[in-house]
Parts: C-alpha cells; sequence; structure tokens
C-alpha cells in the first residue's frame, strides 16, 4: 500500500524503534493488554507509528488499524507487517488522532491504543474522549507513556484523573521499566468504555 505525506523517517527515530529498551517496552506493554484480552480484537493503534505494537498483535490474531499522520511511518509499518507475514491483519489511515470520531464508528474498535502520544498533547481529555468515541461499550483503552526520564512526562496520577473525567473505568495501573538502572520508564494504564 502507498500512503502519502511525510515521506521521512529519521534514522535516530529508527534506531531507537529497533533498540532492545524499545523492544522490551512493546514486549512488556503487550504481555500486559494481552492479560485483559480474550480472543481475536479489532483494534485501533492511535501514533501507531512503524507499527511495532500493531504487528506483534496481529501475530497474536487481532486485526490492528494504525492511525499516524506521517506517511513515512505508516509505509514502515506495512512493510513490517509484509516482513512478519500479517499485512492481510495490519491497515493504515493517515490522520490525526484528534479526528477519530470523524473517521470511524462508534463501535468499530474493541481495543484503542494511545501509546506514547498523551504526553504530547494539548487537551489530554478531549483526546482521550475522540480516542473512546469509536470503541465499543465495554471496549479497553491501553495509555502507555513515560513516567520519567523523557522530556516530556506525564504523570500517571494525572491520567488516571484523565481516563475517568474522559468516562472511562480504570481496570489496572502497570509500572513498565524499559531497563533496570536506565531512568527511562513508563506507565501503562488499562481503562474500560463504559
Ligand atoms: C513517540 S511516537 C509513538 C509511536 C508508538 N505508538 C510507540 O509507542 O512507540 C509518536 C507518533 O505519534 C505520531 N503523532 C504525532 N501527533 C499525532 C496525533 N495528533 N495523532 C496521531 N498520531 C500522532 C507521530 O507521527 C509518531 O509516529
Amino acid at each position: 500500500m502507498t500512503v502519502q505525506g511525510v515521506e521521512f523517517l529519521p534514522d535516530s527515530r529508527r534506531d531507537w524503534q529497533d533498540s532492545p529498551a524499545a523492544r522490551r517496552r512493546h514486549a512488556v506493554t503487550e504481555a500486559n493488554l494481552t492479560r485483559h484480552l480474550d480472543g481475536p480484537q479489532r483494534v485501533l493503534d492511535a501514533a501507531g507509528g512503524t507499527g511495532h505494537d500493531a504487528v506483534r498483535l496481529a501475530l497474536r490474531g487481532h486485526d490492528v488499524t494504525v492511525l499516524d499522520p506521517a506517511g513515512a511511518m505508516l509505509t514502515a509499518a506495512m512493510a513490517c507487517a509484509d516482513d512478519h507475514g500479517v499485512a492481510d491483519r495490519v491497515h493504515v489511515v493517515q490522520a490525526m488522532a484528534e479526528d477519530a470520531p470523524e473517521l470511524f464508528g462508534p463501535h468499530d474498535f474493541d481495543v484503542v491504543l494511545c501509546h506514547n502520544l498523551l504526553q504530547f498533547a494539548e487537551d489530554r481529555v478531549g483526546l482521550l474522549r475522540a480516542l473512546t468515541a469509536p470503541l465499543r461499550e465495554g471496549g479497553l483503552l491501553s495509555v502507555v507513556g513515560p513516567a520519567s526520564g523523557a522530556l516530556f512526562v506525564c504523570p500517571a496520577s494525572d491520567v488516571l484523573d484523565d481516563l475517568r473525567a474522559a468516562g472511562a473505568e480504570v481496570l489496572a495501573h502497570y509500572g513498565v521499566d524499559v531497563q533496570s538502572g536506565h531512568p527511562l520508564s513508563y506507565f501503562q494504564i488499562i481503562a474500560r468504555n463504559v
């Protein structure tokens, strides 16, 4: 599939995505999420980037839509899906997460990922509302963000409040330490759309 837009993927970003620390973070957050899933799900990966989360979930049999405004990211995501033999279960949409309510129907997804995006949002509750709009009632929202060691940090306690303000019920809160002894760590919160 050809996608239009930004056809530039900085090498530093690619190196980071492929680093052991990043792979470990994707593996841990996938394992946490999987504990809450039962059978194949329709997943929206908002800000899905190069598809590392999407391909992992597609390999488990889930059907994943990667949404990202950057065309180069989506091209890389499809190449990654191809390489792993799951291109039929990975789809791409070039758009902003804030536009999700206009792009999808109200029950189109069982799971929405918001991984490493919320810390950049000016209106976090507004973004979470936009992302729960296409989520079916009872569907799950997984939010991952840096807890420490990053330029943009959004405290997990604030995100818990944001999720409740957006009408979601918090089910679980995990700490995700990427590397022992390394200052960069993440939180992951799983919430249910009520
Ligand atoms: C830090 S990466 C996160 C990638 C991946 N989800 C992860 O956890 O590694 C940020 C991604 O967010 C995308 N992005 C930035 N602003 C966005 C927005 N408003 N809506 C959706 N994606 C956005 C960028 O293009 C980039 O691919």
